[in-house]
């Protein structure tokens, strides 16, 4: 096995953040993992796959395995439908196209979200109205301690908001291997009312879209509001929008008549932490490379040479200011490893 010595993360991490791995190992197959787990000289193992969803805050004291496992494929097809199974380090926007290339629908709300198909079930990604559970089916997992494959179904995986098993009981037990998705072939159900879809679809003049005009769309709003990581490090949204009770709510309206909110079940409301930040004067706001984007509040970035903890320190500061002006906690969602 090519396991190499003291290399740099920057280049696995969407952040940017200049990590080092002690040691570090590109894994392509299932056997190469499994033989890489059972691998006693190197007791403490890191899992990295996209580096999407991460913030490097030290230097990792153990070996790295990038999991780089390729392929998809058609496992099951029907007269309407398709199951794809996808392979954990497939790069997700690109599987996007791939599906859209072959007029499968349902992934394409979720376009150009940076990251891997193997994390996408970690935190349940989501845009536009459409979270990855509206179309999972299951994935398969390697334990890391039996190094046996477990097949997780949709309700094995307790997916909630940016959120699933495999961030709460699951945490740091398993290696997402290979996932599967339910697709349609015909009769697609678009998802358009949310955010400046329609807005987008209209500027284009587009009266009847195809799921390739709402990923198109999708694409242009994400490129005019989010960062590129390949020019500048981020995450995507840093921090989860909170979740109100009703008369948390009422109050945060009844002295901020503007607050944009969304209505949820159980009549709750979800406030963008976007706002919430942008109110508290951070929007634009640089300190040293590490900084809060000019155009949307709930991402942090790293102009080149921030450290993890810089950026650490930076989500703090905003967590205290939101919580002094609006009493409202706002939590990463982020795995941040410390
Ligand atoms: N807003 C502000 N100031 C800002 C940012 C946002 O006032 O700086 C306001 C906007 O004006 C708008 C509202 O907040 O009224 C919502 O903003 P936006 O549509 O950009 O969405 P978001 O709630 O901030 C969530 C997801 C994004 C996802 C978008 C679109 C979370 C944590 N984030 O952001 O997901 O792309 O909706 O569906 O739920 C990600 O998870 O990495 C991510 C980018």
């Amino acid at each position: 096995m090519n396991i190499q010595e003291n290399i740099s993360l920057k280049a696995y991490n969407t952040f940017g953040i200049a990590a080092n791995a002690k040691f570090f190992l590109e894994v392509n197959s299932l056997l190469q993992l499994q033989k890489a787990l059972q691998l006693s000289a190197y007791p403490e193992k890191f899992i990295i796959s996209g580096g999407s969803n991460m913030l490097l805050t030290k230097d990792i004291n153990a070996l790295v395995l990038h999991i780089n496992l390729k392929g998809v494929s058609v496992f099951e097809e029907e007269e309407n439908s398709v199951i794809i199974k996808v392979m954990a380090g497939e790069n997700w926007h690109k599987l996007v196209l791939w599906t859209l290339y072959y007029d499968y629908g349902g992934l394409e709300n979720l376009s150009y979200i940076p990251g891997n198909t193997g994390t996408a079930p970690i935190q349940n990604i989501g845009a536009y109205g459409v979270e990855l559970k509206d179309v999972f089916v299951s994935c398969e997992a390697m334990d890391i301690q039996t190094q046996e494959l477990k097949e997780f179904t949709k309700e094995d995986c307790k997916f909630g908001y940016r959120d699933s098993i495999f961030k709460n009981e699951a945490k740091g037990k398993y290696i997402i291997t290979s996932v599967k998705l339910k697709l349609t072939k015909n009769n697609h159900k678009l998802h358009t009312f949310y955010g400046a879809i329609e807005q987008e679809l209209a500027k284009n003049s587009i009266i009847h879209p195809t799921i390739k005009d709402v990923s198109n769309a999708v694409i242009a709003i994400r490129k005019s509001k989010l960062p590129n990581p390949k020019e500048i490090g981020n995450s995507g949204s840093f921090f989860k929008n909170p979740v109100v009770s009703k008369k948390v709510f009422e109050a945060l309206k009844n002295k901020n008549s503007d607050v944009p909110f969304y209505e949820i079940e159980n009549k709750t409301f979800k406030i963008p932490a976007g706002w919430l930040i942008e109110q508290c004067g951070f929007k634009g706001k640089r300190f040293g490379d590490a900084g809060v984007h000019q155009k949307q509040a709930l991402v942090l970035v790293n102009y080149d040479n921030a450290s993890g903890e810089e950026i650490l320190n930076l989500s703090e500061k905003i967590q205290e200011a939101v919580f002094d002006k609006f009493k409202i906690r706002i939590i990463p969602e982020v795995n941040i490893i410390k």
